[in-house]
C-alpha cells in the first residue's frame, strides 16, 4: 500500500487503476483507526478492485471549542490496519493540500434539512465541514463507490442526500456499527475515556435497545420512553445532549405509519461527546 500526500499523486494513481479497468472504492476517515474503520475498508474491498482510504483530520468540521488539536494522530498503526484490511492506497494530505486558499474563502457545501437538528443543533457548521470535505474527496478520487459507517447515522444521511442532490455517480454503502463486546460503539473518542467511564458509557446502547424493543412491542408513548432512558443516563453520570426517535430515511420526526425508525443519542461523559444509534423496522 502506497501512502501519498498530494492530489496530483492521488489522481495519477487512480487514473492508472482505472486504466487497468479497476472499480474504485473510497473510505474517508480521520485516522486513529479501529475495527470499525477496518470493516469499512473490508466492505470496500469486497465491492471494488482498488480501495483508496483517506486520513485527514478536517479542521472545517470542528467547532472552536472542540478537540481538533488533541484529536489522536497514529499514522503508523493506521497504515498497518489499512494494509491488513485490504487497502491499496492511502491519501494523507495536510491542511494546505486540502485547503490551498485557506478555509475562509473555500466554497462550501451545505445540506439543509437532514443536517439540521440532532448533531447539527449542537455542532453548528459541523455537517457543512463534513459535506465540503467529502465532496472534495469525491471529486479528487471520483470513486465508483464509497463506504461510510452507520455509527454516524446523520452524517451518512447527509452524504446520501448530497450525492443525490448534486447528481454524483457514486454508490454510497452504509456499514453497520462495530461494537466492543460490552456493546459500546467503537470510536476514536473512546480513547479519551478511563476504564470506568468506558463501562459507564455502555448504558447508551442498552437504553437504545430498550427503547427499540419497547416500540417494537407496541409502546407509543415516546416521550415517556425517552424520559426513562435520560434518567438512566443522568444516574450513570452522563450529561444529555439529545435522545430522539426519528424516521430512518429522512430523519424527520416520527409520523403515524412510519415503519423504518432510528433512535439516536448523544451525551457527554466528562468532556467527551459520545454518539450512538439503533435503527429498526416495525412490522
Ligand atoms: P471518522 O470519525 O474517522 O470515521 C470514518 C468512518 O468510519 C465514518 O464513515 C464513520 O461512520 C465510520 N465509523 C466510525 N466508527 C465506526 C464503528 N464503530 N463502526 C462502523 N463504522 C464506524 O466520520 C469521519 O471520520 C469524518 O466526518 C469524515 C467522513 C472522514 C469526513 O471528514
Amino acid at each position: 500500500m502506497n501512502t501519498i500526500n498530494t492530489v496530483r499523486e492521488l489522481r495519477a494513481a487512480v487514473a492508472q487503476a482505472r486504466a487497468e479497468g479497476k472499480k474504485i472504492g473510497l473510505v474517508p476517515t480521520m485516522g486513529n483507526l479501529h475495527a470499525g474503520h477496518a470493516a469499512l475498508v473490508e466492505k470496500a474491498a469486497q465491492h471494488a478492485d482498488f480501495v483508496v482510504a483517506s486520513i485527514f483530520v478536517n479542521p472545517m468540521q470542528f467547532g472552536p471549542a472542540e478537540d481538533l488539536d488533541k484529536y489522536p494522530r497514529t499514522l503508523q498503526a493506521d497504515q498497518q490496519r489499512l494494509i491488513d484490511a485490504g487497502c491499496h492506497l492511502l491519501f494523507h494530505p495536510n491542511v494546505e493540500e486540502m485547503y490551498p486558499g485557506g478555509m475562509g474563502e473555500q466554497t462550501r457545501v451545505s445540506v439543509p434539512g437532514v443536517s439540521e437538528g440532532l448533531c447539527g443543533a449542537s455542532r453548528p457548521g459541523h455537517f457543512e465541514g463534513v459535506a465540503t470535505v467529502v465532496t472534495k474527496l469525491f471529486n479528487m478520487v471520483q470513486p465508483d463507490l464509497a463506504v461510510f459507517g452507520q455509527k454516524d447515522f446523520q452524517q451518512l444521511a447527509v452524504i446520501r442526500t448530497l450525492v443525490r442532490d448534486l447528481n454524483m455517480p457514486i454508490q454510497i454503502i452504509g456499514e453497520p456499527t462495530v461494537r466492543a463486546e460490552s456493546g459500546l460503539a467503537l470510536s476514536s473518542r473512546n480513547g479519551y475515556l478511563s476504564d470506568e467511564q468506558r463501562a459507564t458509557a455502555t448504558v447508551l446502547y442498552r437504553s437504545l435497545q430498550q427503547i427499540a424493543a419497547a416500540i417494537q412491542a407496541g409502546e407509543r408513548d415516546l416521550p415517556k420512553l425517552i424520559a426513562v432512558a435520560q434518567q438512566q443516563h443522568t444516574d450513570a453520570g452522563l450529561r444529555a445532549d439529545y435522545l430522539e426517535v426519528r424516521e430512518a430515511q429522512s430523519l424527520r420526526t416520527v409520523s403515524p405509519g412510519d415503519r423504518e425508525l432510528v433512535v439516536l443519542v448523544a451525551a457527554y461523559l466528562g468532556n467527551t461527546r459520545l454518539i450512538d444509534n439503533l435503527s429498526f423496522t416495525l412490522d
